[in-house]
């Protein structure tokens, strides 16, 4: 895929919102002032015309085919981001504050997770990753899990930290719940082992202001009417997600990234073109370990979407970032809490950007290492 139209596109290693499809913002750019067949442009028709109900229920099955959804689960499209979920989640499933949450934290946003638990019921803190600067996964023996839990939450990979589970971190019969915002559609998911999955779509699955919710229709029964109605999964589902004006932009766009996937091959296409991004940089770092000095401590636990490293200096960190500013490839700072160099690599990142950036490895280690 080319990165230069008429307006020069930089390589985004952004961490989110992030890099889209060329061809995607191609045919919302082509659209933008009227979708064909309807003579207005997405952002100007009502969410409840039937144009905009067909863009819903196309997103909504393309992302049930993708992943295979089970009849067991709803899919909903929400607002408020995963910041909003990491409180619906305590606030639909504990049925009331003597109820417990099993939180493992590998990471800043499994902690910011488990921080809102407070607020609606009991916390177990079944993992915390902290002491290592979460720079490892636990092992299944290491979680300390609650009998008591009536839900496990984790975060199936760390924005910030670069850490990725490869398999769900319980194999208890309670139900799991993933934040999989950073990771969401990056490889096939067994959705009928999770009771509820997350993930904002400004990273892999669209742009900023819709969230996608699935739940395990059993679920939806723990509210009870205690909620407000757009806090209640069950009243969004019976909604349609249609509760209140939706971003109805944002859908259309999420619906673009679908059809985006299936035209990939899928999400076994996907996943074989990450782990072969993924380890072209990876491969750089282990070849000069002196020298990249990767976050996480184990190969296994690495990420695939978000590639975290240090130089041996802070200044070095800075001169990576600048240079590889003046050679088009954008957003590589580190996060602010942690510095050095972070390159996300989401499913719309071209392969010829991470092997731009590999070569660019390569090359800086030479002049510098
Ligand atoms: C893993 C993870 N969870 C949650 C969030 C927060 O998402 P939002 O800003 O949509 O609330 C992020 C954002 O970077 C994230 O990476």
């Amino acid at each position: 895929m080319s990165t230069h139209t008429a307006v020069s596109r930089a390589y985004n290693f952004s961490a989110g919102p992030a890099v889209l499809p060329l061809s995607v913002l191609e045919q919302i750019k082509e659209e933008m002032l009227a979708l064909p067949g309807v003579g207005s442009s997405i952002l100007e028709i009502s969410h409840r015309s039937q144009a905009f109900v067909e863009i819903l229920d196309d997103a909504r099955q393309r992302l049930v085919d993708l992943l295979e959804i089970p009849d067991t689960h709803e899919v909903l499209f929400l607002q408020g981001g995963a910041r909003l979920q990491n409180a619906m989640i305590p606030m639909n499933l504990l049925s009331d504050r003597s109820q417990t949450a099993d939180y493992i934290v590998t990471g800043k946003w499994g902690l910011t997770s488990s921080e809102e638990v407070q607020h609606y019921g009991k916390l177990n803190l079944a993992w915390n990753g902290a002491d290592s600067g979460y720079s490892r996964l636990p092992q299944l023996s290491e979680i300390d899990f609650s009998d008591a839990a009536v839900y496990i939450h984790f975060t199936s990979n760390e924005t910030i930290h670069g850490l990725q589970f490869s398999r769900p971190p319980a194999n208890r019969d309670v139900p799991l719940v993933s934040d999989s915002s950073s990771d969401f559609l990056c490889r096939p998911c067994d959705v009928s082992k999770f009771g509820l999955i997350y993930a904002c779509a400004q990273k892999n699955a669209g742009a900023a202001g819709v969230t996608v919710v699935i739940i395990r229709k059993d679920l939806l029964a723990r509210s009870g009417d205690r909620l407000a109605s757009y806090l209640d999964y069950a009243q969004q589902v019976k909604g349609g997600s249609m509760l209140n004006t939706p971003p109805t932009f944002a859908i259309y766009v999420s619906g673009l990234i679908f059809k985006w996937l299936q035209d990939q091959g899928g999400l076994e296409s996907i996943y074989e073109l990450n782990l072969a991004k993924s380890e072209m940089l990876y491969a750089v770092i282990d070849a000069n370990s002196d020298f990249y000095l990767g976050h996480v401590k184990n190969k296994a636990d690495r990420s695939i979407m978000n590639v975290v490293f240090k130089l041996p200096s802070p200044e070095l960190d800075k001169k990576f970032v600048e240079d590889a500013s003046n050679e088009n490839m954008t957003s590589l700072k580190g996060h602010r809490s942690l510095g050095g160099i972070r390159a996300s690599i989401y499913n719309a990142m071209p392969v010829e950007g991470v092997q731009v950036l590999a070569e660019f490895m390569r090359d800086f280690v030479k002049k510098h290492g």
